[in-house]
């Protein structure tokens, strides 16, 4: 298939447009790589700057091509951001997708995955099924939410065949068969807790910094669900190929253990060997206490199993990742 890749620039996107050219398609990443590193993007993609919000350049996108499906990663995902600047979540992700999901309807493209996130959920004490209740708490989460509804619209009006899949917290690096992590978190500014942990032992922040202590989980420090970037890119192409069968697909994507703040960074000290100093800061808002997926459906249904299930192996290659590119894709974009 030819597979149209919006975002393919970011981190799950450049790792994910990897497993689809290994699995034998033909991709074209399109990032305006307001975030993302052109030197991300595997040499065998073809690659494209654009945004996805300019319905010309979507035009002649799509004119010039003949895409078989796409997978939709362009967005913005920092959720404490989108607390102090809902506009612009709104915007880039929701009035964006729709100019996408236009475009798709008027050029003959029906097949459609979607990132989507464990933040479309209330927090729960338990495993999250698919099926359980909805209830974003950050404006991140419900421009998420509301981009999977207009996907179901479409898919019931227009014919639209979708998998949205909801990942749980992505993390870790690509690793090439010589053992070498070749693409990994390059987030600019960085809000995610393993990369940010790992900077303390690499001399670029004094501490890890704990944002609250007082949520009503074992520890009081927030439990979340860590998969590894290649478990979620395999997934991609297992959701793809069965979009042939099935019209419609909704998955979470976890490896179904939570780990609180505090265990991820002892994980990391243990990989890493660093003593790696916390300092507990006030909660942030937005951040639910516990999301942690169940990801048997997407198992039973699939066959999806992942490569990582453990935070030690992931967070290993993550280190592996950040030694030897401290400074990121060190290309100046992103
Ligand atoms: N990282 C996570 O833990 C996580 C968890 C759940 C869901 N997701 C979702 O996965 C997707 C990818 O996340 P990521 O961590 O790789 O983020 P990322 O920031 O690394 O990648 C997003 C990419 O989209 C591009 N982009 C943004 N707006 C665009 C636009 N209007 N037009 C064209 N390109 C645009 C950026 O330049 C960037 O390359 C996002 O949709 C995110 O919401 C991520």
């Amino acid at each position: 298939m030819h597979i149209l890749v919006t975002g393919g620039a970011g981190y799950i996107g450049s790792t994910t447009s990897a497993h689809f050219l290994k699995a034998g398609h033909q991709v074209t990443v399109y990032d305006s790589l307001v975030k993302g590193h052109r030197a991300a993007v595997p040499a065998d993609a073809t690659f494209i700057k654009g945004d996805i919000g300019d319905r010309s350049a979507l035009d002649v996108l799509f004119q010039s091509h003949d895409f078989d499906a796409v997978i939709h990663f362009a967005a913005f995902i920092e959720a404490g951001e989108s607390m102090e600047d809902p506009g612009k979540y709104f915007r880039n992700n929701v009035v964006n997708s729709q100019v996408l999901l236009d475009a798709m309807m008027t050029y003959g493209v029906k097949k459609i995955v979607f990132s989507s996130t464990a933040a479309v959920y209330q927090s729960s004490a338990s495993r999250l099924e698919e099926n359980d209740p909805i209830g974003p708490t950050n404006v991140y989460g419900q421009t998420k939410l509301m981009i999977e509804d207009m996907i179901r619209w479409y898919e019931a009006q227009l014919g639209l065949r979708y998998a949205i899949l909801r990942y749980f917290n992505a993390c870790g690096a690509m690793v090439d068969e010589q053992g070498n992590a070749i693409r990994g978190e390059a987030h600019t500014p960085e809000t995610h807790l393993i990369p940010l942990t790992l900077q303390v032992p690499l001399d670029q922040r004094p501490a890890i910094t704990i944002f609250g202590d007082d949520y009503p989980t074992r520890d009081g420090t927030c439990i979340r669900d860590y998969v590894h970037v290649e478990d979620l890119a395999s997934a991609h192409v297992l959701a793809l190929e069965a979009l042939d069968d099935r019209r419609t697909m909704t998955y979470n994507i976890g490896n179904g253990h939570g780990y609180s703040v505090s265990e991820v960074i002892d994980v990391a000290r243990d990989v890493t060997g660093h003593d790696i100093p916390a300092v507990v800061a006030p909660r942030r808002a937005g951040d639910s206490p516990m999301l942690v997926a169940s990801s048997e459906k997407l198992n039973d249904e699939l066959g999806w199993e992942p490569k990582y299930p453990r935070l030690e192996q992931i967070i290993a290659t993550a280190w592996a990742w950040h030694q030897s590119h401290p400074n990121g894709y060190d290309d100046g974009s992103g």
